[in-house]
This record gives structure tokens, C-alpha cells and sequence, in this order.
């Protein structure tokens, strides 16, 4: 099947509001922004309140009301309506993805894999409510039970980026609801369109008004306020290091728990022993995939000087056949990158890496031919030295550096040697040398002979260093995020036993 779907060619509603209580409203200001097609900036594809601060407050009373009865809610039941949505999420996937792809960039088989990540997430989290698991623990006297089980934070607030529209929302939705909190949701200024549609579906799918609530806006005027909220018991947060940064300092006086998810700048090491062929097409798909806007891209080729004229030259042809351009057409490689600031950035990046004096083999530069929109040639440095900016900073671009290295230990040593560790990749034959990595790779993710992307939603994501503050979304992991501990003793011994002191002999 062919998707040549024009921009503007989308039917149906343009105009979108806030999700506050259950009721679809304005923001008090009534003040609206654009979402534009960044693969055709003309077309618009909605637009949204811009809110501030009243809308916030609005949105967190309204949680903290149905946060009476939600946290009541039995786990399983709460698990119920979230099958729902995952079912409803299955019928509605490739007219999501088209949705996703037009208001994103990514293109069509991309955006369906996102949208997947949503259904995976929403099951994976709707079983949880029959497990949930807590401990228990004989106790250390007689007649008396010991355990612990999860209990609710509260009003959780979720600050989302644009480069997965849908699967991230998802990642702090779904185990923010199936334990018991009630959430104030602000997406991304550049994607909300996916965020609202996966509310409408979860209202659709029964959940109760306020339990969600979504408030669209900027991050000076919906983030900061939410972060500032005193009824909000956490933030979590995925983006940049520099604003993850902020957000942690702003909930610090406070106390708010803060999960950050921040940024990468993740190598992918092709050993001498490595299946070469198979090692580009992992670099191609880590490096280019989404346009090279993912916190787990990967920005570095670490690549044995044995094995480095090979790997650039097969890098170049195959760099040369991807097809830039609007990804609702399905010979479409890559899509755009985001908006016009961030391909400012990523060309400027460009720059920076032919002042360094690394060597630009492939792209390097704004494709007019693939459309009036934002794209950037996917590109090679090669020759890269570990301490350039082109391979310590997140560019969050299709450029990726080549960095030849002359053993497996200085491969190592020049993978860790950045702020970041989100994300690392081998590729060798040889087991030891596989498991050595394993273990020193300094980064949450470790791939063997698969590239730095491709996470599943059933182990944790997140990472070490500048990348994290030792939280994790997915896996039973987020539970850990979106719950506290209570640790119940049931003494029904009928006199007063003490602990510690006691003695039973
Ligand atoms: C991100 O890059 O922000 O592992 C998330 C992956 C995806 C998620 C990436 N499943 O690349």
C-alpha cells in the first residue's frame, strides 16, 4: 500500500482544547498556538490553548478531587479500563500513525512502531493490576505478619518531548494510572496532537473525569507552574539535560520526587571480528532512524582502525540511498527533523565539525529537494576525536562520527567518555569480548550486535551519568517511579511484643 496522502489532505477537527476535569475547555486566557507539519510547515495540523498558570491550577485541583476516589479504585479495575484503551489503541494504530507522521515527521513505519509502543506499554501496565507485587516476610516475632505494598503519590505531573509523540506519554501515563495516581499531562508544544488523542481514548475507554487531565502550553507557562505546584508529589520529566537540570532544581525546595529521563550520546563499537554489513545496517537505522532525534540515536561510530576504511566506505554508499522526504510516502527513508530552530542547531553543529577538522564524507547540509520543510541530509564525520563537540554534545540530528580507535580497551574508554549514558552498541563475534562490554559499559541500555535503539517496554529505560537521577520509565521500574513503599505489620499476638528487645527463649 501506498500512503501519498498530501499535506492539508487530513479531515476533521483542527481546533483542540485542555482536558481538565473531565470537560474539554479553553485556555482561560484564550490564547491558542500552532501545530505545524514539519515536513510541509504550511500545513497546520491543530491548534491548541496556549495556557498558563490558572489552567494549571485548574487541571491539579481537578486531579486532586478524583484522586479521592481513584486511589480507592481497585488495581485490577483500574487495569481493566487501560485493556480498553489498549484495544481501542489497536483499531485506531495506522490512522494514529499517519496523524503521528504528519504532525512529527517520523515516517509511516516509524510512527506505527511508536504507536505500537503505546499498546505494548498500556497491556503491559494493565497487567500490573493484578500483580503489583510487594513483599511478604516472616516476622521476627510470633503471631505477627510483615509486609509491603505500593501505595499512590498523589497528583503526579508528566512533561513529555516531541520525538515520541505517543510511546513516551504513554511510558508515565499508563504506570502513573495503573497505581493509583491521578496526572496532570503537558505535552510537548510541537506534538500534541498524539497526546490528545491518547486521552480521548482513555476517557473513551471509561476512565474516570479528572483522573487525567492534559494542559497544553510552554514550559514557562504550563511546566514551570506545575513543577511549583504544592499538590503535586512528582515530576517526571523527559528532554534535554538543560532542562532536566531546571526541572530538578525547581521541585528541590519542595521535595517533589523527580524522575529524569535526559540525553544521550550513544556509541555504537564495531570491532575488527564484527559482521561488517550487519554493523551498518545498525549504524544506518541507530544513527538515521527518526532523523537521528532519539535520546538513544547513535551519534558516535567507535570503529577499529582494522575495520574503519570499510565500515566508512559501505556507510557512504548505503548514506547515499536513503530518500529524504515527507514520511506518509512509503519510499521515504527519513523524514524531517522537528522545526526550523532545530535544524538551525543540528546545521550549526555541522559547522562546528568541519571547524574541528573532522571529515564531512556524507551530507553536511538543509535538503531543499525533499520539501519546503525542515530536512537535514543525514551525515558522516569521519576521523572524529573523542574530545570534539561533534562527539561529546547531543545534537539530536542524522549526523553521526566516525571515531577510528586501535583496541578493543581504548573502544571501551572512549564509549564512556562522555557526560551521557544513555545508550551503547557492540558488534563483535567474540563472547568474551561481548560480556567484557556488557559489564563496562558505563550506560543503561547495552546492545550486542544490535544498534543503541530499540528498547522494549518490559525492561527499564533510562541511564546513567548526565542522562538520569537513577530513575527508570518502563519496566516494573516506573512502578518504583510512580509509588511509594509501605511497609504493614499486623500484630495479633494480643500483647504488646517488642521488637528488637524481646526475647523468645
Ligand atoms: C527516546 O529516544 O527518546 O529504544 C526513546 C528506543 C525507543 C525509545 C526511544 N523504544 O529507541
Amino acid at each position: 500500500m501506498n500512503f501519498e496522502i498530501k499535506p492539508g489532505s487530513f479531515s476533521g477537527q483542527s481546533k483542540f482544547l485542555n482536558y481538565i476535569g473531565g470537560q474539554w475547555v479553553p485556555a482561560k486566557s484564550g490564547k491558542t498556538f500552532e501545530s505545524l507539519n514539519p515536513a510541509e510547515p504550511s500545513d497546520v495540523v491543530g491548534v491548541f490553548p496556549a495556557s498558563g498558570p490558572e489552567d494549571v491550577n485548574a487541571a491539579v485541583a481537578a486531579a486532586k478531587k478524583a484522586y479521592e476516589n481513584w486511589r480507592l479504585y481497585p488495581a485490577p479495575k483500574r487495569g481493566e479500563i487501560l485493556f480498553k484503551a489498549g484495544q481501542i489503541l489497536i483499531e485506531r494504530k495506522e490512522q494514529l500513525s499517519r496523524e503521528m507522521t504528519r504532525e512529527m515527521g517520523k515516517v509511516l513505519a516509524e510512527a506505527r512502531g511508536d504507536v505500537q509502543e503505546v499498546i505494548d506499554m498500556t497491556f503491559y501496565a494493565a497487567g500490573e493490576g493484578r500483580r503489583m507485587f510487594g513483599q511478604t516476610v516472616p516476622s521476627e516475632l510470633q503471631n505477627k505478619f510483615a509486609m509491603s505494598v505500593r501505595a499512590p503519590l498523589g497528583v503526579v505531573g508528566l512533561i513529555t518531548p516531541w520525538n515520541f509523540p505517543m510511546a513516551i506519554p504513554s511510558w508515565k501515563l499508563m504506570p502513573a494510572l495503573i497505581c493509583g495516581n491521578t496526572c496532570v499531562l503537558k505535552p510537548a508544544s510541537d506534538t500534541p496532537l498524539l497526546s490528545h488523542r491518547l486521552v480521548e481514548i482513555l476517557e473513551e475507554a471509561g476512565l474516570p473525569k479528572g483522573v487525567v487531565n492534559v494542559v497544553y502550553g510552554s514550559g514557562r507557562e504550563v511546566g514551570e507552574p506545575l513543577m511549583a505546584h504544592p499538590d503535586v508529589s512528582l515530576i517526571s520529566f523527559t528532554g534535554s539535560t538543560d532542562i532536566g537540570r531546571r526541572v530538578n532544581e525547581a521541585c528541590a525546595p519542595s521535595f517533589k520526587r523527580v524522575s529524569l529521563e535526559m540525553g544521550g550520546k550513544n556509541a555504537i563499537v564495531i570491532m575488527d571480528d564484527a559482521n561488517l554489513d550487519l554493523a551498518v545496517d545498525g549504524v544506518l537505522w541507530g544513527a538515521f532512524g527518526t532523523s537521528g532525534q532519539r535520546c538513544t540515536a547513535a551519534s558516535r561510530v567507535i570503529v577499529h582502525k582494522s575495520v574503519h576504511a570499510q565500515v566508512r566506505d559501505k556507510l557512504k554508499n548505503r548514506i547515499g540511498e536513503l530518500k529524504l522526504g515527507y514520511g506518509l510516502n512509503s519510499d521515504v527513508k527519513v523524514g524531517p527533523v522537528i522545526n526550523e530552530s532545530a535544524m538551525k542547531k543540528i546545521l550549526e553543529y555541522i559547522e562546528i565539525g568541519k571547524g574541528e577538522g573532522a571529515d564531512l564524507i556524507a551530507g553536511g547540509a538543509r535538503d531543499t529537494q525533499a520539501g519546503a520543510g525542515w530536512f537535514v541530509q543525514p551525515t558522516l564525520f569521519d576521523n572524529v576525536k573523542s574530545t570534539m563537540r561533534i562527539a561529546q554534545e547531543e545534537i539530536f540530528g542524522p549526523v553521526t562520527a566516525l571515531i577510528p580507535v586501535g583496541s578493543f580497551e581504548e573502544a571501551i574508554q572512549v564509549a564512556n567518555g562522555i557526560q551521557f549514558g544513555l545508550s551503547t552498541a557492540i558488534y563483535t563475534k567474540n563472547v568474551n569480548q561481548a560480556f567484557t562490554a556488557l559489564r563496562d559499559l558505563d550506560s543503561g541500555l547495552c546492545y550486542v550486535n544490535a544498534p543503541t535503539i530499540g528498547a522494549e517496554v518490559h525492561l527499564p529505560f533510562g541511564g546513567t551519568k548526565d542522562t538520569g537521577n537513577g530513575h527508570r520509565d518502563a519496566g516494573t521500574t516506573a512502578l518504583d517511579v510512580f509509588s511509594e513503599w509501605k511497609s504493614l505489620y499486623v500484630d495479633y499476638s494480643d500483647k504488646l511484643q517488642r521488637a528488637q528487645i524481646d526475647d523468645l527463649s
